[in-house]
């Protein structure tokens, strides 16, 4: 017994199985008479069909991690799932309600900076692939205080991946943002990010995520660790922290309470629905090349101002709740990712088109009142008063 690396002999991934050494070669005896008889040689099909996968998925109890949770139980129903996740303020257990009594899902309470845990946990559960979604994920947070965002995201960071090259992962995934890019100009529309756009961030969030970027590729190019990032924009769905902008101008709109849109809402983001991100991750996990980066984003920009117009049409309230206030410091004005690299390397393409993502999120929003109500009736009311109070 212990642990074998077998290799795709498609895409040259790398995956660990504790098997002896004799039930391995049975098993690629009888993976290479059911490539003859079918006729292909995608090894992920023969693993979907032969092995467990065990994802560790770190902040999975927050906005798109447990949409990313959702859609891999719902897609793989074999694969073993272990969320790991510290419940900061961000984190809400009963968002992943739905699961918890699954036998192939594990909820494990812990900070991604607890060396001591993290190494308990991958010695316990020996995960194949992690996916790091665990973050201080808040742009006006981290200008407040940007300490925990560099903790958090950056040395956080650093432990998973120690963990993930002491206990050996076939794949590690850190997911970012386009935000590392910094922004573009309004009057430029025909600049987009792409993955060779230089690092240039803004804002203390942005940095620490692009520093966990950078402290990932190191991690590829010395220790060799098998390491994928995602670069996505602005995500919006269900699940979503009231405290980001259409979480937020949805719960105030169906309050009848202001909508505090920064400075004259012409800041620009390319808005993409959870679920595609969450597609597009599961095909970098399972098909991406080790080492590179996957610009994530559906051609779907739009100006702040036009979101919360939507907002207020589609929930008919009247416009007048909108209230310009003062703007956020160092405001990136425009984001807008080119995803031609995932799209021709992997076919991912976004499939739910913005008209129908805000109907679906509006309706869900409509139909989990408790579950944000809950959140803005508690600690929530005091950041509300901190950031908007004399705004
Ligand atoms: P979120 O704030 O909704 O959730 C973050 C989760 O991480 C929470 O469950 C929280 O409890 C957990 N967490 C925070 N600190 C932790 C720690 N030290 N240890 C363990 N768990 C911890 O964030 P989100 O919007 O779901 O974003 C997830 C990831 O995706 C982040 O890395 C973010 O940078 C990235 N991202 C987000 C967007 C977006 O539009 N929301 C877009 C691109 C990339
Ligand atoms: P946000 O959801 O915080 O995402 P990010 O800053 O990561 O893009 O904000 C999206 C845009 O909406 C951003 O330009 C800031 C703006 N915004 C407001 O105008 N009012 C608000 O109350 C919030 C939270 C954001």
């Amino acid at each position: 017994m212990g642990n074998i690396w077998i290799r795709c002999i498609e895409c040259a991934e790398m995956r660990r199985i504790e098997k002896d050494r004799n039930a391995v070669r049975r098993k690629r005896q009888k993976r290479s008479v059911q490539r003859k008889r079918h006729g292909f040689t995608a090894c992920h099909f023969v693993w979907k069909k032969e092995f467990i996968v065990r994802i560790i998925v770190t902040g999975g109890a927050g906005f798109i991690g447990s949409n990313f949770i959702f859609y891999m139980l719902d897609r793989y129903p074999k694969d073993r799932i272990i969320c790991l996740d510290k419940l900061t303020y961000a984190g809400n257990l009963s968002t992943l309600d739905a699961v918890m009594n699954r036998p192939n899902f594990r909820f494990v309470k812990a900070d991604i900076c607890d060396r001591e845990a993290v190494y308990q946990l991958f010695e316990e559960e020996h995960p194949d692939i992690v996916v790091n979604f665990a973050a201080e994920s808040h742009v006006d947070r981290s200008i407040e205080d940007p300490g925990i965002f560099l903790q958090t995201n950056v040395i956080g960071t650093s432990v998973l991946m120690d963990a993930s090259r002491n206990y050996g992962v076939a794949r590690y995934h850190q997911v970012s943002t386009d935000e590392v890019y910094g922004d573009l100009p309004l009057d430029r529309p025909d600049l987009f990010f792409t993955e060779e756009t230089p690092i240039h961030t803004s804002s203390p969030y942005s940095s620490s995520k692009a520093s966990a970027d950078l402290l990932a590729l190191s991690y590829y190019r010395t220790y060799g660790l098998p390491v994928t990032i995602s670069r996505c924009s602005n995500n919006y769905g269900p699940y979503h922290f009231p405290e980001k902008l259409i979480p937020l101008m949805i719960a105030n709109a169906l309050n009848d309470r202001p909508l505090p849109v920064y400075g004259e809402g012409l800041n620009v983001r390319d808005w993409l629905y959870v679920t595609d991100h969450c597609r597009a991750i599961d095909l970098i996990i399972r098909r991406g090349r080790a080492g590179e980066v996957y610009n994530v984003g559906g051609h779907n920009e739009m100006r702040n101002i036009d979101i919360v117009k939507i907002i207020c049409r589609e929930l008919g309230k009247p416009e007048s709740l909108i209230t310009y206030v003062a703007d956020r410091k160092g405001h990136d004005m425009r984001y807008a990712i080119d995803p031609t690299k995932i799209h021709e390397e992997l076919g991912w393409l976004p499939e739910t088109r913005f008209e129908d993502g805000i109907k679906k999120t509006i309706r869900w929003y409509l139909d989990n009142r408790k579950w944000w109500e809950d959140i803005i009736s508690g600690e929530y009311q005091n950041y509300y008063e901190k950031m908007y109070g004399n705004r």
